[in-house]
Parts: structure tokens; sequence; C-alpha cells
């Protein structure tokens, strides 16, 4: 769909213009004030109604506003009206080529010219995450919003997963392992335990030992009394006789008064020195008995058990809880090793999901057709030649904006620059570029014209005309 034709009457400044562009750059020029941005708007009004129209669309002092185009072979009339207490009122008006009159609605229209982003301003007035999402129309193959979203849970997870390793790590790091650690624990128990039997064993040996050691200094007693008795008979028979010998001196002087009493006094004493070796004599026999019973017991005995060595027993169990220990610790570590190793792991998975994201994002950005060269998607922004988009010069927006509104009109070949005035040669060169290689018609507004064809404005009308009328008046 293009343009053809445009005439407006008594839209804002214009009084009437009538204008017949050629295919690609119209330039539209004209001091301040002569009417250029409103004859600009009036396509869209003329296309979209009252719902982009001014507060006073019509010309101060005229009844209404007309603004007629040709679109293809259909010529499209919108007359804008005044209310009565006011606002606004508009029809559409649709005519063949011939024109024959039919009745038109604002959907025909509509459905007639499909989308369309004719003014590359609206684009550029985006904030940059605005220009981003409203770029990402040309990636249709891409979810930008779910990927970013993706990304973001994944990002945050990795950033948790990550830190739960690095604690698993250092808390693996802190413990210490004695080299050659076995991997099974030592019985400890059993340790003790044999320890335990070992001390009431050694306990009853020596218990035996000390019985033993009496009986033996019984038996040495009674052997020294069996051994002692002839020198106590003749101790005994010394005294006894030293008394008879004491007696027979004090009886001496009653002696042959006597003499009887000293004869039975012989006879009891010599009995009584025969008793008492007998019984001293008998008292030896039992003590050779007993000492000969102690004998055999002794003999008899067998040797005692080996004193065990409790203090090796003790060491090994020392040693054994030692080791055990060094058990324990390797394997905590083994476990915060491999906690740390899981969430590596689960890291390295994020990592790659997010790559294969962004690859997938690489992938459809290359493959996507971007309205213009150097155009690229950053994060979250728009680069042009590699610097954020909004960094580009005044020209070089101008000239990507009208790039991407030419692409986001898929039916209507139409697109408009009204602040014109700042592009150079290079620059104007460059828009009657994109004009042909897209097909598109692009309106320019300029102060003082760059182009050799520019349609020059005077107050609110065409300049040539504005002159014809001036000369014929004179
Ligand atoms: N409803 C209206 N009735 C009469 N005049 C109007 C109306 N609306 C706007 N104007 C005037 O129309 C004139 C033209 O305005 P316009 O914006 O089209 O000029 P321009 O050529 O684009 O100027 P500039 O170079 O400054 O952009 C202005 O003087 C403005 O005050
Ligand atoms: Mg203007």
């Amino acid at each position: 769909m293009r343009l053809t034709r445009l005439e407006t009457e008594n839209y804002k400044g214009i009084k009437a213009i009538d204008i017949t562009p050629k295919p690609g750059v119209t330039e539209i020029s004209g001091p301040n004030g002569s009417g250029k941005s409103s004859s600009i708007e009036s396509i869209e009004v003329w296309l979209d109604g009252l719902r982009v129209a001014p507060a006073e669309p019509i010309r101060k002092g005229a009844e209404r506003c007309r603004i007629r185009g040709r679109l293809g072979d259909l010529y499209v009339t919108r007359i804008i009206e005044r209310k009565k207490g006011g606002g606004h009122t508009t029809r559409l008006l649709f005519e063949n080529e011939e024109g024959k009159p039919f009745p038109g609605t604002q959907k025909k229209l509509d459905d007639l010219i499909g989308e369309h982003h004719l003014d590359p301003l609206d684009f550029l007035a985006l904030d940059s995450k605005g220009k981003f999402d409203a770029f990402q129309v040309f990636v249709p193959g891409f979810d930008f919003a779910r990927a970013a979203q993706d990304n973001a849970v994944d990002y945050e997870r990795r950033t948790k997963v990550n830190s739960l390793a690095r604690e698993a790590r250092a808390a693996a790091g802190l413990i210490h392992v004695p080299e050659g650690t076995p991997a099974e624990p030592i019985d400890e128990q059993a340790l003790v335990a044999e320890l335990q039997r070992a001390g009431d064993e050694n306990t009853e040996t020596e218990r035996r030992r000390q019985r033993r050691e009496q009986l033996a200094e019984i038996v040495e007693g009674l052997r020294a009394r069996a051994a002692g008795a002839p020198a106590e008979i003749e101790r005994a028979t010394r005294e006894i006789e030293a008394a008879r010998d004491r007696e027979v001196a004090r009886i001496e002087n009653q002696i042959r008064a006597l003499e009887r009493q000293r004869d039975d006094m012989r006879a009891e004493y010599g009995a009584k020195v025969a008793v008492e070796s007998e019984r001293i004599q008998k008292a030896a026999l039992d003590a050779v008995r007993d000492a000969d019973e102690g004998q055999a017991k002794l003999d008899a005995a067998g040797p005692l058990p080996e004193i065990i060595d409790t203090a090796a027993l003790s060491k090994s169990i020392e040693q054994a809880r030692k080791t055990n220990q060094a058990i324990a610790a390797a394997q905590t570590r083994a476990k915060h090793t491999s906690t740390a190793e899981r969430y590596e792991a689960e890291s390295g998975e994020l990592t790659e999901r997010m790559e294969a994201r962004q690859a997938a994002k690489r992938a459809a950005v290359a493959a996507a057709k971007l309205p213009i060269e150097g155009l690229d998607f950053g994060e979250n922004e728009i680069l042009l030649n590699g610097i954020p988009f909004d960094q580009a010069s005044t020209a070089q927006k101008l000239r990507a904006g009208v790039a991407y509104s030419i692409a986001r009109n898929p039916t209507l070949r139409l697109v408009w620059i009204k602040d014109a005035s700042l592009l150079d040669d290079d620059s104007y060169a460059e828009i009657q570029k994109l004009a042909a290689e897209h097909d598109c018609d692009i309106y320019l507004e300029t102060v003082r014209a760059i182009g050799k064809d520019a349609i020059v404005l005077s107050d609110g009308a065409l300049a040539s005309e504005a002159q014809e009328k001036s000369e014929a008046a004179a």
C-alpha cells in the first residue's frame, strides 16, 4: 500500500495543500510555522481518526477539515467537523478510481492498512529496555522474557549452589586425616573386654601366689621347731638337774632324816623327765608330718602363669582410639567432599543451561532478519555497531528508527521524520537508500531543503501556489 496523493484542507495550520508524492523520499520544507508538521500529521489523522488527533484539529475560522488520500486504487476521504457543545465528529468516505463513492468504516480502513508504526520517534522515545522489547518482534523464534526469567532463576540457584559447594569444601579442608588411616574402624570394646579379663586373671594369680608364700612360711616355722627339739631337751634337762642339785643341796642338811623322801623324790623327777621328753618328741614328729604335707602340696602345684603385659594392651586401645577418630574424620571429610562435588556438578549444569540459552539466543538473533545492518541484541538493550543504541548519534538513531518503522509496516509502505533538518547529505542519501531498498515512502520535514525536489510550504499552503496567487493579485 502506497500513499500516492494527499489533499489536506483546514487541518491545524494547513489551509489547503494537494501533493502527489513520488515513490521514495518526499521532503516537505519551509520556515517554522509554515505547516510542515501539520501536513505530515494530517496523514496520521486521515488513517487513524480522532484517537490520534490533537485537541483542535480544524483550522481556526474553518468549519471542517478534510483530508483525502489515494491508497492503491482507492480514494479515502476523512471529514472532521465540530460537534455542537464541544468535541468533534469524523466520517470516512471511500471512492474507487472512477470517483464512484461507497460506504467505508474505520474497520475497513484498518484492515486495509494493517499494523503501522509511521513515526520512528515513537520508537526512539522508548527507553533502552523498551527498545530491546520492541526489537524482539524481529526474532519470533526466541522467547527473550522467558529465557531471561529462566536464566535469572538458574543464576540465583547457581549462586546458592556455589556457596554451598564452597562451604562443604571448606568444611572438608578443616578436617585432618593422618596418613595411612585404615578404612574400617577397630573394635575398641573387644580390646577393653580383653583388658578387663586380663586384670581379673592377674588379681587371681597374685592372690594364689600370696597364699603359697604364707604356706611356705608356716612350713619353715614347723621345720625350725622340729629341728630345735634336741637342744630344748638338753636345756630342759640342764634346768631340771640344776633344780635337783639345788634340792639335793638343800636337802643334804636333812639327808638323813629325809632319806626316804629323797628316794621318792628321785623317782618322781625321773618320771617327769620321761613325760616331758615324750611330749616334746611327739610335737617334733607332728611338725615333721605337717611340714611334709605342706611340701607335698608345694611340689604338686604347677608353675604359676606368666604375668600378662597389660601396658601393651592399653597402648593398643589408645592406638585404636586414635585410628578410629582418624577414620571418622576421613568419613566426615569424604561426606563434605561429596557434598561439594554434588553442588559443583549442579553448578556446572546450571552454567551449561544458561550458556545453552545464551547460544540459542545468539542463534535466533543470528537467524533473525534485523531491519538495519550493525544492529544486535545485547543484555536487555539493543546495540548499534557494538555500542548501546542510545549512545549512537542522533542521525544514526534516526536512520535505525526509520528502518525499524519500515519493518513494522508490513502493508503500508510509509514512514516520516519530522525532525530531519539535522540530516547531512550523507544521512539524506542513506535515507534515500533505505526507501529504495525497502520499497517504502519516507516523508522528511526540513526547515531548509536538503534535496532538490522538496515540497516547500508557506503559511499553510504550497509556496509555489502562494506565489502564483500573490502574482495574480498583483
Ligand atoms: N487549529 C489550528 N488553527 C490554526 N492554526 C493552527 C492550529 N493548530 C496549529 N496551528 C498553527 O499552525 C502553524 C503551523 O504549525 P506546524 O507545526 O505545522 O509548523 P511547522 O512548519 O512544522 O513548524 P516547525 O518548523 O517549527 O516545526 C503554527 O503556527 C501553529 O500555531
Ligand atoms: Mg514541525
